[in-house]
């Protein structure tokens, strides 16, 4: 008998098309995993209604009526246990956690990054590769740990920088594989396949063909002639 699907708690802030990769995963990755919570700390966050046209639990959570962020992790962690939340995705969520969040959760905490960790954390990830200069970008799913952006990483994928980029065309070209790697990552951790090792994550694999730690979609963007 399969194990029954994981319940996910996203955590957001803004427009939430990670989320709504996750609500509308297929057909190429099978998720067993259902979103049991969206909690989001800004109330204008498009997220929050994704999640309630689908009759998702969507709550905003005013960091306002919290005196320090410990407190609201402490009631971030209430909602997500009355929710009975077995996995959190930080997706598109700008605040930083603090150990009240971590401690309960820990390696049950994932979060999606515009960029090929560990380049370019932080914020403006896509404005750092430009003024940089590389030639390959993309995003990273990773667990999440007291690090900001450098727990250790589940999937990547790359994209190419293309001449002329700006910010929002790089930007576009790496959404578009965030909403590939997010649900795919989350199968994994729904599948039990992962494993913590140090800084690395093992990856196991059921069969010797299936599996994918790495997409490089340069090759469907015709980058190899
Ligand atoms: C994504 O680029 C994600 O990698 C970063 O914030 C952005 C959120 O986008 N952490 P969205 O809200 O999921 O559309």
């Amino acid at each position: 008998m399969s194990n029954p699907p994981l319940r996910l708690g996203v955590l957001v802030s803004g427009r939430g098309s990670n989320l709504e990769a996750i609500i509308h995963a297929g057909p190429s990755v099978q998720m067993n995993a259902t979103v049991a919570v969206v909690i989001s700390d800004r109330a204008q966050s498009q997220a929050l209604e994704h999640a309630r046209r689908s009759q998702i639990p969507a709550i905003h959570l005013n960091p306002k009526t919290h005196a320090s962020r410990e407190d609201y992790d402490t009631e971030v962690v209430r909602l997500l246990r009355e929710h009975r939340a077995d996995l959190v995705v930080l997706a598109g969520y700008m605040r930083l956690i603090t150990s009240r969040l971590i401690e309960p959760y820990r390696n049950r905490i994932i979060n999606i990054h515009p960029s090929l960790l560990p380049s370019f954390p932080g914020l403006h990830a896509h404005r750092q590769a430009l003024e940089w200069g590389v030639r390959i970008s993309g995003c990273t799913v990773h667990f999440v740990n007291e690090a900001m952006d450098q727990g250790p990483i589940i999937i990547q994928a790359a994209v190419p920088v293309l001449d002329g980029d700006t910010e929002e065309m790089l930007e576009a070209r790496v959404l578009e594989q965030e909403h590939r790697i997010l649900p795919q990552a989350i199968q994994f951790l729904a599948e039990d396949r992962l494993e913590i090792s140090g800084r690395r994550v093992v990856l196991r694999s059921p069969k010797p063909t299936a599996g994918m730690k790495v997409v490089s979609p340069m090759i469907e963007l015709g980058f190899n002639q």
